[in-house]
């Protein structure tokens, strides 16, 4: 089988190093890749951008599966022109992706599905603003959430108890003619699950969790993510198949109902809260980094999967295989990252890192001259896998630290929480304690953020 994957990041590489593990080994492409992906496929210099270029190389290529990862392509209709030109494609069409592209479009299609989210209210104009804020938070005594609507049309995500605070990232949105999502404030750990679909059936595959701030202790900005593991211990009994109940499936028939067929990775990020489940967002596609560690884990073949989902011919009762190890991923970011990035910088020890037993997959690198470089705000996402969490979630971590790259920097507390618990035979304190307790309505969980963060993706 030949496989044409869009995309150069971390997400991309994870997808390919698991789809070269599928016996026979696919004849694999990517567009443009990077330069880890360039050890496992076949790169060409197609800019994820440039749809019409993305047609001609597979044209040329005739593969027999085209995976499309990132999410602007997606937007912007990718997986249309690729299908409109006869291929068999893995990722929602633009209508479907715009799940990811318009947060208060996911609002209305949750809420015809009955599918639980948090309370919100679409600001369009800054006279609704106070209004709005009062109805989402009317006693004040949880922080604010202010949603950029669109995927570009903003600065993204402000969680903050600073009511000045939340007004100016709804004024600095609106007055760039974008609209904003109000949201009620939910508590409790969040769980990252992926379900692949055909357009009507689903197939979920294991859950992560993603840690989005940038530093330790969940301080710092919003980032897209800087590191990941996956089981999650402390993940309450039939998580999944209440997502998939009560999340997944209603949303797919929606779209369903409406003629959008959403094929692809419907990516459920959602909170465990004291009140129950609820849906933050929806993401069109695999998320980054969870995908290093989910696909880690997957021993079923990956690309039958996708090709399945992409011809309308999933099984509904396809049961994946899956390894009971612990994987852990830790992001290594680039100087200054999310905030102003920092690229260019030499790279070394990737090979120190690899020598202890992990394994690097590149998000954002380059190369100039004979030197690996960094060129993107995530730059590498070391993974590591084995029994015992604590001993993974060290040796993950002790891979960042063999890894030189100036101004770089990593969280060391990923996984650690849960390692604790897990070590303590609990479901254990804070985080794990509120995510196994969904059914009581007595929320006591003041522990909350002060910061004002900013999203960014970059
Ligand atoms: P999003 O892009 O919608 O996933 O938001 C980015 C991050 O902001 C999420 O992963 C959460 O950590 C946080 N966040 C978003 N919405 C909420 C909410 N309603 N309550 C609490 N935190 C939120
Ligand atoms: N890790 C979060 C995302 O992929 O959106």
């Amino acid at each position: 089988m030949k496989i044409l994957i869009i995309g150069s990041g971390g997400r991309e590489h994870a997808i390919l190093r698991r789809l070269a593990l599928d016996t026979p080994i696919p004849e694999l492409h990517a567009a443009p890749g990077n330069p880890g992906i360039a050890q496992l496929a076949t790169c060409h210099d197609v800019p994820v951008s440039d749809l019409d270029a993305q047609v001609r190389l597979a044209e040329e290529l005739q593969p027999d599966l085209v995976v499309i990862g990132p999410e602007a392509p997606l937007v912007a209709g990718a997986a249309d022109r690729l299908r409109e030109a006869g291929f068999a494609v893995f990722g929602p069409s633009a209508s479907a992706a715009h799940l990811e592209g318009s947060k208060s479009w996911a609002k209305e299609v949750m809420a015809a599905a009955g599918v639980p989210t948090a309370a919100s209210v679409t600001v369009t104009a800054l006279s609704q603003l106070e209004a709005g804020l009062d109805r989402v938070n009317p006693l004040r005594d949880v922080p604010f959430v202010v949603k950029a609507d669109g995927l570009a049309a903003g600065k993204g995500v402000v969680v903050t108890e600073d009511r000045r605070a939340a007004v100016a990232h709804a004024e600095e949105v609106l007055a760039a003619g974008g609209s904003v999502v109000l949201e009620e404030f939910l508590d409790g750990p969040e769980v990252s699950l992926f379900c692949v679909s055909d357009g009507t059936r689903v197939v979920p595959l294991a859950p992560a969790q993603d840690f989005k701030r940038a530093l330790d202790d969940d301080e710092g900005p919003n980032t897209g993510g800087m590191g990941a593991y996956s089981p999650l211990p402390w993940a309450p009994e039939g998580l999944v198949e209440d997502v998939l109940a009560t999340v997944a499936r209603p949303t797919i028939a929606e779209l369903a109902a409406r003629g959008i067929p959403f094929v692809g990775v419907l990516y459920c990020g959602l909170a465990l809260t004291s009140r129950g489940l609820r849906v933050i967002e929806f993401n069109a596609r695999f998320g980054d980094p969870e995908t290093q560690v989910v696909l880690e884990r997957l021993t079923s073949p990956l690309a039958p999967l996708l090709l399945a989902a992409a011809r309308g011919e999933l099984a509904e009762d396809t049961e994946l295989t899956w390894s009971e190890d612990s994987a852990v991923t830790v992001v290594l970011a680039a100087a200054g990252y999310p905030v102003a990035v920092r690229t260019g910088d030499p790279i070394s020890g990737i090979d120190a890192a690899e020598a202890l037993g992990t394994h690097v997959i590149h998000a954002g690198t380059g190369v100039e001259g004979d030197t690996l470089v960094s060129a993107g705000g995530r730059v590498l996402s070391v993974v590591a896998t084995g029994e015992d969490l604590e001993t993974v979630r060290a040796l993950a971590l002790a891979g960042a630290e063999a890894i030189s790259l100036e101004g770089s920097h990593h969280r060391t507390d990923i996984a650690r929480q849960a390692a604790a618990d897990a070590r303590a035979g609990s479901t254990g304190t804070g985080a794990a304690a509120a995510a196994a307790d969904t059914d009581t309505d007595t929320d006591t969980d003041t522990d909350t953020d002060t910061d004002t963060v900013t999203e960014d993706r970059a």
